[in-house]
């Protein structure tokens, strides 16, 4: 049956498959913040808008972007890993495109065009509109385009994430850092802050509702201290809280100077405001928080500890603590156990201190071995899990609201889902769905996560 085509079935059959062929596809990986995840919603947004359709394989991929994270040196580490696996692929096939975007292209931008001149594309945080001019301009040149400017005012307004995950829209409420903690990339590769208007994310927030989205989470650097003209963050909460349809809010992460008695009643008077509040302490010691440029005393932690329990009782604390900051004695470390001992954080992201070069503390002549670090680290990672299986068995018995998250990763036939404290509970799927908020009686607290059962199989409203 060969050459049985006419002339004109041939050309429409070579110019069929040429556009098929030229569906461009991009491959994205995410990593760090949450802020991460939610510019990368926006740059596939960008390139929807060029036509590009998403791929799940870097190989079979006309372009592949990582969107990258500065905060400690193991995260630069895994992406330096990744860029080589990548150039590898481009040997293979050199017409593939690779761009490096956010934190580390910021920071990083001189030793990645020096060491790593595969790279096509190298944009900041604040230069993700460039995208589209950059890819068509990158067809027709050699070099590498760059563009890491930092803007007072970029806050990506009218750009809209492309949304996959289904239960909860990230939305971006406001972008940079003006606390410039002394051991903190995040003011150097991210810049000043500055907040998105009241209007442009009361519609983002009602957008994602249409979409059928429950959950929303606030984002920013320093997401409490967003201001536009004259709404505060509790304000803007207020505002949200009150668009029909959303069941949860969240927010994150906050800083425990902004964290005001306003929004702390806004908090108790909204039932979609989750009860609860991530309240990084980074060190008990106050010798070290003031030359961590901290803008508290332990003395004044604990007192916010203690009244955001009285005015939110049950409330979930959840907190960041780095161990090993320069002149970290045995004392000041004793100071942030201490301190662990009085909040008893429902929950604790843990680090060992990382010099980030630029920052004042990298400069510090008194830093800790690797090792004290590790020994510190393993300390409270154990305290912090006794502290959180006591808080968990406080909700032994209980009946709990969750939001119906995802699957359970140890079986199929479980979900896992959050109660209003933000703890994981694992309970029998029976008849729930995704996305449904549902009744959990608490049984059983392992670790840092509950274990529960449905009730009544009767969907809570
Ligand atoms: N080393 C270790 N941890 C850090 N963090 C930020 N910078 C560093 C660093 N250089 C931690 C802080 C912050 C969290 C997001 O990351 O605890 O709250
Ligand atoms: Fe970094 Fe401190 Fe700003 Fe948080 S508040 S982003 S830790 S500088």
């Amino acid at each position: 049956m060969e050459n049985t085509l006419t002339q004109d079935e041939q050309k429409f059959t070579t110019l069929k498959t040429e556009k098929i062929s030229h569906v461009k596809k991009y491959y994205i990986e995410t990593y760090g913040c949450q802020m991460n995840v939610a510019d990368s919603e926006l740059i596939e947004t960008l390139l929807h808008g060029e036509g590009y359709e998403a791929s799940k394989d870097p190989f079979d991929s006309d372009v592949i972007f990582v969107n990258t994270c500065s905060i400690r040196e193991k995260a630069e580490e895994k992406i330096h890993s990744q860029l080589g696996r990548w150039h590898l692929i481009k040997k293979k096939k050199p017409e593939i495109l690779i761009g490096v975007l956010g934190c580390m292209a910021q920071n990083l931008k001189h030793e990645i065009l020096e060491n790593r001149p595969y790279v096509d594309i190298v944009l900041g945080p604040d230069s993700y509109r460039r995208l589209p001019e950059l890819l068509k301009r990158k067809l027709k040149i050699h070099d590498s385009l760059i563009d890491t400017k930092l803007s007072r005012f970029e806050v990506y307004e009218g750009l809209f994430p492309n949304r996959k995950n289904g239960v909860n829209a990230w939305i971006s409420i406001m972008r940079g850092c003006n606390k410039f903690c002394t051991f903190c990339i995040v003011p150097f590769t991210r810049g000043r802050e500055r907040s998105r208007s009241v209007e442009s994310i009361i519609y983002e927030a009602e957008k994602a509702v249409k979409n059928g989205f429950r959950e929303v989470t606030l984002l920013g650097q320093n997401v409490n201290s967003y201001k536009f003209k004259n709404h505060k963050f509790h304000h803007l909460l207020e505002k949200i809280s009150r668009i029909p349809g959303i069941s949860r809010i969240r927010y994150t992460s906050p800083h425990p100077e902004d964290i005001t008695d306003e929004l702390l009643y806004v908090m108790r008077e909204h039932e979609n405001i989750t009860n609860y509040i991530h309240l990084p302490l980074q060190s008990g010691s106050n010798r070290i928080l003031k030359r961590m440029h901290r803008s508290y005393t332990k003395e004044e932690f604990l007192l916010l500890a203690r009244k955001i329990r009285k005015i939110l009782p049950d409330v979930g604390i959840s907190t960041d603590i780095i161990v090993g900051f320069p002149g970290e004695d045995d004392k000041a470390f004793q100071s942030t156990i201490n301190v662990m001992d009085k909040v008893k954080f429902d929950s604790a992201f843990t680090f060992m201190y990382s010099p980030r070069i630029g920052t004042k503390a990298a400069e510090y002549d008194d830093q800790i071995p690797e090792d004290t670090k590790k020994l510190r680290l393993e300390r409270i990672i154990q305290l912090q899990k006794e502290h959180s299986l006591k808080r968990n068995i406080q909700l032994l018995g209980t009946t709990q609201e969750i939001l119906i998250e995802k699957e359970s990763k140890m079986s199929k036939k479980q979900w896992a889902g959050r109660t209003d404290s933000n703890k994981w509970v694992i309970f029998d799927k029976r008849n729930s769905n995704l996305n449904d908020m549902v009744k959990v009686f608490i049984k059983d607290a392992k670790g840092i996560t509950l274990q529960g059962d449905l009730i009544n199989d009767l969907k809570a409203a």
